[in-house]
């Protein structure tokens, strides 16, 4: 088939080599951010007068037929076959594009290469696939968000014993915990935003390093395409794949969170803890063992997070040691990006799923939120409220707290004589702490766990997630 270059090659490719570096298996995810690109290279090329108005009729209407004829590729799941040899004859996008458009178009396809290279072509290709596929993935990271946001509010009044260290610590509302995770895709979706600002700079017309030799606007080019704004330097605008680092970057950040969810999510469903229900549609058995009922989907993300650190990791040896410019490791850019953004919309679509559909168990988290353990801190800051300094109290709540161990006694079963002995100032009013909403509703600070401050959240997200 015929490629881009030859001139000087007196040779084809080796078949080996071909199937080593062909690239448009991966690529052809940017069909259509190239296919608008060249659209936007006709009209500059046009302004310029490089091309007469008949031909730039031409080509667009050529590129208008290759889009309209390769389009069905991206669902290639119908037509794997054709679709291989595809891969097999063309070594990326941009050649299957220009192949095709000089088809299609005739002799003039070929002046469309004028003062491009596939250099400078395939960044801004990514850049513009990015514009779009960013700004969805916030959305679908919205979506799991306002799932989540939606299980705290219904499931408000259920509080459950919080860890720390994976030893029961205080008692705190469940939805408080579910939106700490809300605040976490939070900020994966403001790197994302962020990135956006990096990733919104137009390369096209760099060249293949030094910039063109024509007299083309950048700046029409610029509002063709969107962009806003224009690189300033050729060299680094071709060798430049920070943008990609910064998006598996915070793929893997995102994907880090949903594995941290999944394992709470694990831990609660398991017997042990038994705070959840996994819906039977998001939950698998065993082939050996009848009476179990697995976490898989969870699971399947806490292991598919080394997969999208795994993306970033690659990316970034990569790009280590590489040399100025355009080299063609670069290449593989797309080979980590395309999966770690496919990983993320997959995960993200199941989670929300999963998430819906389970039920908590209320029965037993209120049985477990009234383990008398759970409310050492608030007994030590009943003791502070009878007028002791933090430090004494603390020893004495630890002195009653061993007692009740060692006798084997809960902490709200030690008599008012025990309590006593061990603290003059205690009366009978201590054993109204041992309650999880007396507890949680003693919270005071600014984004603690008591109701009217969960309360506060859930309306917070609710305005800000609309
Ligand atoms: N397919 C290549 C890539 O994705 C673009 C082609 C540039 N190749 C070249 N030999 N200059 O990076």
């Amino acid at each position: 088939m015929k490629k881009m270059w030859g001139g000087r090659f007196k040779s084809e490719l080796a078949e080996e080599a071909k199937a080593f570096s062909y690239s448009l298996a991966t690529d052809f995810e940017l069909f259509e951010a190239d296919i608008q690109l060249n659209e936007a290279w006709v009209k500059v090329l046009a302004q310029a007068k490089i091309l007469k108005s008949a031909e730039k009729t031409k080509l667009l209407k050529g590129l208008a037929s290759v889009k309209k004829r390769f389009m069905k590729y991206y669902e290639i799941d119908k037509t794997p076959k054709e679709f291989l040899d595809l891969c097999y004859e063309h070594e990326d996008v941009h050649s299957l594009i220009q192949v095709e458009l000089e088809k299609s178009a005739g002799a003039v396809a070929k002046k469309l290469r004028t003062g491009r290279s596939r250099n400078d072509q395939v960044t801004t290709a990514l850049r513009l696939y990015l514009k779009k596929v960013i700004p969805e993935l916030i959305k679908s990271v919205t979506h799991f968000q306002k799932v989540l946001v939606q299980f705290a509010q219904k499931n408000q009044k259920v509080t459950i014993p919080g860890y720390t260290h994976l030893q029961r610590a205080q008692v705190v509302s469940m939805s408080h915990a579910i939106l700490a995770y809300v605040e976490m895709l939070e900020r994966d979706k403001e790197r994302f935003q962020d990135a956006l600002k990096r990733i919104d700079v137009l390369p096209l017309g760099s060249g293949a390093l030094g910039g063109a030799t024509y007299s083309l606007s950048r700046d029409n080019l610029k509002k063709l395409l969107g962009f806003s704004k224009v690189s300033d330097n050729s060299i680094d605008a071709t060798a430049d794949r920070d943008y990609v680092i910064e998006v598996l970057s915070g793929v893997s950040q995102m994907y880090i969170h949903l594995s941290r969810l999944s394992e709470d999510m694990i831990l609660w469903n398991s017997t042990e803890f038994d705070f959840i229900t996994l819906d039977d549609a998001y939950a698998t058995g065993s082939s050996l063992m009848p009476q179990k009922k697995n976490p898989d989907l969870f699971e399947l993300t806490r292991g598919r997070s080394g997969k999208a650190v795994g993306h970033l990791v690659s990316a970034l040896m990569n790009q280590k040691g590489l040399p100025l410019c355009y080299n063609r490791d670069l290449q593989e850019d797309k080979e980590d990006l395309f999966p770690a953004l496919h990983l993320a919309f997959a995960t993200l679509e199941v989670l929300q799923g999963a998430i819906k559909t389970t039920q908590v168990n209320h029965l037993n988290c209120q049985i477990c939120s009234e383990d008398s353990f759970l409310y050492a801190t608030d007994l030590l800051d009943y003791l502070v409220g009878k007028g002791l300094s933090f430090s004494d109290a603390h020893r004495i709540s630890g002195e009653i707290v061993q007692y009740a161990i060692s006798e084997g006694f809960e902490l709200d079963q030690l008599s008012l004589d025990v309590y006593q002995k061990l603290c003059s100032k205690v009366d009978k009013s201590v054993y109204k702490i041992y309650n999880p909403t007396v507890s949680i509703t003693k919270k005071k600070t600014h984004g603690s766990t008591s109701p009217s401050s969960v309360k506060k959240q859930l309306v917070k997200w609710k305005n800000k997630l609309k």
